[in-house]
């Protein structure tokens, strides 16, 4: 059994975030998704949620290709987290290309997936605002 993660904080979730996760569990059998928890999200990567962790998870734990949701909290439990989940593969999109190749040293294989073009949430955020 080929067991693949994924980090990421999947605010208002969209068809970008569904093709990564497809991608995703296709490099595998079993897809973890660590995602990040608004304490994380709001203090390490100065982001402001719309919905909240256990809004999020409930949404990923809907999708088809997610078999499990566990909490991100720190930038650093990455490397304990490749052991700890018996991890083959580590995969996100494109937009982190090169950022996790240390990952490597732990024995799991890092894959950067291209991005769906024009959809994030923060474009999403912004279209909203500006339409009447
Ligand atoms: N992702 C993707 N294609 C998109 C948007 C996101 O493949 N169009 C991927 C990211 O590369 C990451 C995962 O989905 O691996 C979660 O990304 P996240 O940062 O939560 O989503 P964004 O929409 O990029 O959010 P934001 O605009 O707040 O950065």
């Amino acid at each position: 059994m080929k067991r693949v993660i994924t980090y990421g904080t999947f605010d208002m979730l969209h068809y970008g975030h569904i093709n990564l996760l497809r991608r995703a569990k296709e490099l595998g059998d079993y897809l973890i998704v660590a995602l990040s928890t608004d304490k994380f999200n709001s203090v390490m990567k100065q982001k402001k949620c719309f919905f909240s962790y256990e809004q999020r998870k409930l949404l990923l734990e809907a999708i088809r290709y997610v078999d499990l949701v566990i909490p991100e909290e720190s930038w650093e439990q990455k490397k304990e987290d490749m052991h700890l989940y018996h991890i083959d593969t580590f995969v996100i999109g494109d937009d982190w290309k090169g950022k996790f190749d240390y990952l490597k040293d732990e024995g799991v294989e890092v894959v950067y997936l291209t991005r769906t073009p024009e959809i994030s949430t923060t474009q999403i955020k912004q279209d909203l605002k500006s339409k009447k």
